[in-house]
């Protein structure tokens, strides 16, 4: 096959006609990559500054996220970031675990780029790591000077490797970002109002304005990917690829049985504290993603909130919805195993496709990430943490979710990764909170072992692999 006739299939997807994705006859036996459209995409992902470590190493300068964990450690539980150190040396041994599990593709961060062969990359430009020195000099995305420099380096990194790279996402999860970093504080760079600071947060509030901040970031963040993808669809060698962005939606379930909201209408409770969009902006944002990422943990019920402190201004509040643990007869959402990090509740990762599809018009949807966290604490051992049965019945019930989402409701998924391929650099859980789908060995040389979920995977991907994947190995 010819590489040409290789790329378009990878860019054509899975089918879809009038009634949405085409899926297979059922397949009799349990849920593998068979029952899926043809073309499918399955993978895994990671971010670079959660696995790459090498923080001195060749010219690369520090971002937020080092400075922050290097003068709080206690704001990154204790880890300074430097542990991840040899992790940067490991592309073969890590390639060689994809190709073990079966996998079709890696979301992965530019620097890992040259080294994908036969699997499919999907990079993600931004994902949390603002270079400190933009930080010092303007304040990072607190300032519009951000959507120059960062349309400049997307244009980097579409010249390097756009002629290979075709799926590209922009920005990983812009609400995470905002409300994690300057609404609640508890991710770099740590901003927040003292009455806002989330309960976990360990130290001050960097400085920070809770309700304002949040919306200036996400306004500027915006605008930057507005400005990359105009610069994507203006780039040569990028003629072919696609890019989105990847957003985490949270399902909401209601906590007293009446309606629930899920994207509520903001602006006249937010006023003069939302920037204003120019026609120019507005324009540029228009039809700016060919896809839509998407990444889903878990659900949680809500309220309204009725009675919002109008003293003490929040980002999250201003969407009136109350995020409640247990619903109105104080029962929790899903199950939450003892070590879980978040309740585990499939059905809310196939009520959130369809809303997606319904209210979006039907847009193409990539799963971005999917995936289990937990923390073992003194338990953690090898043996342990690979006996992760946990994580199995999760990616085993979502995966079957997700199924539905596709062949029952027609929501047009074209491609799943889970989080993550290796346990890595759990931002400000440090180490401590274990995500992959191998375990690695902290303590003794960082040390790569599947665990029962990556077996789980790997087997999965092994029934029906059709002719498109297939031959994809013979490039
Ligand atoms: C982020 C990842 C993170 C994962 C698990 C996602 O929100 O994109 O970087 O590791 O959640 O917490």
């Amino acid at each position: 096959m010819s590489i040409g006739l290789l790329l378009l299939l990878i860019i054509v997807g899975s089918p879809v006609n009038a009634d949405g994705p085409v899926c297979p006859p059922t397949p009799s036996n349990k849920l593998s990559r068979a029952h899926f459209p043809e073309g499918f995409l399955f993978g895994t992902a990671t971010a670079a500054y959660q696995v790459e470590g090498a923080v001195n190493e060749t010219c690369r300068g520090p971002s937020v996220w080092d400075i922050y964990c290097k003068k709080y450690p206690e704001k990154c539980n204790g880890d300074n970031g430097t542990q991840a150190v040899e992790f940067f040396y490991r592309y073969k041994e890590d390639v060689q675990l994809m190709k073990n599990l079966n996998t079709d593709a890696f979301r992965l961060s530019i620097s890992w780029t040259r080294i994908f062969p036969r699997i499919i990359p999907f990079v993600t430009v931004f994902h949390w790591d603002t270079p400190q020195s933009l930080e010092n000099e303007y304040g990072g995305f607190l300032s519009a000077n951000i959507v120059k420099d960062f349309r400049e380096y997307a244009e980097y990194v579409f010249q390097e490797y756009g002629g290979k790279v075709k799926h590209w996402i922009t920005f990983n999860e812009p609400w995470v970002f905002a409300h994690a970093g300057y609404d609640v504080g508890k991710k770099a760079p740590g901003r927040c109002s003292p009455y806002a600071k989330e309960r976990t947060v360990k130290g001050e509030c960097l400085g920070g304005r809770s309700g304002y901040e949040a919306y200036l970031v996400s306004h500027n963040l915006l605008n930057a990917h507005a400005e990359a993808v105009e610069a994507f669809r203006q780039c040569e060698k990028c003629k072919g690829g696609k890019i989105g962005i990847a957003h985490s939606p949270a399902w909401f379930e209601p906590h007293d049985f009446k309606d629930a909201q899920n994207g509520a209408t903001v602006d006249h409770i937010v006023g003069h504290r939302l920037p204003k969009f120019t026609t120019e902006q507005k324009a540029k944002l228009r039809n700016s993603a060919d896809f839509v990422g998407i990444n889903y943990y878990t659900s949680t019920f809500s309220n309204h909130m009725e009675k919002p402190n109008h003293a003490e201004l929040r980002f999250k509040q201003d969407s009136l919805v109350e995020w409640k643990d247990k619903n109105i007869n104080e029962v929790s959402i899903g199950s939450k195993p003892a070590t879980a990090e978040l309740a585990v509740y499939s059905r809310g990762f196939r009520k959130v496709l369809k809303y997606v599809k319904d209210k979006y018009a039907n847009p193409e949807i990539i799963i971005m990430e999917n995936g289990y966290g937990e923390k073992l604490g003194d338990n953690d051992t090898v043996a342990v943490g690979t006996a992760d049965y946990n994580r199995e019945t999760y990616l085993k019930r979502h995966l079957l979710s997700m199924y539905e989402a596709i062949c029952e409701d027609k929501v047009n998924v074209t491609g799943y990764f889970v989080w993550s391929l290796l346990d890595n650099f759990e931002w400000q859980e440090g180490f401590k909170t274990r995500f992959g789908l191998y375990y690695i060995d902290f303590k003794n040389n960082l040390t790569r072992h599947e665990k029962v979920s990556g077996k789980y995977y790997r087997e999965f991907l092994s029934q029906g692999v059709r002719p498109s994947a297939i031959k994809k190995d013979e490039l």
